[in-house]
């Protein structure tokens, strides 16, 4: 019965694999080609170039990473968290014990997230002295993204939904635990230490209370695939209040 498990899984994969609906669609075509019109970060590091990514609002309020010429953004692993060494982990250059909130994590059964179940992905830049040049930091709160909230990532011409899980204490931006980049590029190899490197990866942040699943996201679920869905009725109505690829408008009053 060896064959079993496989039939299982290419069924939940079917499942899970989301159409990209056509606002959001419409969102990512307007905005791959064209600058930020609305940064509100300082410009921090691909991996593939230094000063080439900022976090860019729209007009919704909705954040999301921006090469600073035409694409959105790479998706490198990370690890961090429950497990943080084992499969496919084991050779994650920079990995930590500890996600960013692991604290608040903790009100939901669990440890820690786990990489390799939790779909999570890294947003904010602490750009420490330790870890980045002890510049200028970016911490998504400051324009209203919660800890935890969902965020919908566009890869690969599907849609899946992860949560913001973790900080970058550096420069880096466009990572994503395993279990997310496992989903997005399944043919690609993906381990802690090799990342996608394109940089049409859209990672979309929503700000507010609506964006936070709580206790309706299942965290001890036991696959990623289990996980993920779990967040498609908060994520789905998120999508649904996209407005699809109109010209962001700048915010005025704001610096
Ligand atoms: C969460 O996942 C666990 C493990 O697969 C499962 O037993 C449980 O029924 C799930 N809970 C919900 C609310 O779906």
């Amino acid at each position: 019965m060896r064959y079993t498990p496989s039939i299982v899984l290419s069924f939940v994969s079917l499942v899970t694999a989301r159409e990209i609906s056509s606002n959001l669609q419409a969102f990512y075509d307007a905005h791959i080609n064209e600058e930020c019109p609305n940064a509100i970060s300082i410009a921090y590091d691909s991996g593939q170039a230094t000063s080439d990514t900022v976090y860019c609002q729209d007009a919704s309020g909705a954040v999301y990473l921006k090469d600073t010429k035409s694409g959105y953004a790479d998706m490198d692993i990370d690890c961090d968290g429950l497990n943080a060494d084992q499969g496919d982990c084991n050779n994650d250059p920079s990995g930590q014990s500890q996600t960013a909130f692991q604290d608040q994590v903790q009100a939901f059964g669990i440890s820690d997230l786990d990489a390799h179940i939790h779909t999570y992905v890294v947003l904010g830049n602490d750009n420490s002295a330790d870890g980045g040049d002890g510049g200028v930091s970016f911490d998504p709160q400051s324009v209203g993204i919660k800890p935890l909230s969902v965020v919908a990532v566009v890869c690969d011409g599907q849609l899946f939904y992860a949560l913001w899980g973790d900080v970058n204490g550096g420069k880096s931006t466009g990572e994503s635990s395993l279990a997310l980049g496992q989903l997005c590029f399944p043919d690609e190899g993906l381990t802690g230490d090799s990342g996608h490197e394109k940089h049409d990866v859209l990672y979309l942040a929503f700000p507010g209370n609506n964006a936070v699943p709580g206790a309706s996201a299942n965290w001890t679920a036991g696959s990623r695939e289990e996980f993920e869905a779990s967040l498609a009725a908060t994520g789905d109505a998120l999508v649904a209040g996209l407005s699809s690829g109109s010209k962001t408008r700048v915010m005025r009053g704001r610096l």
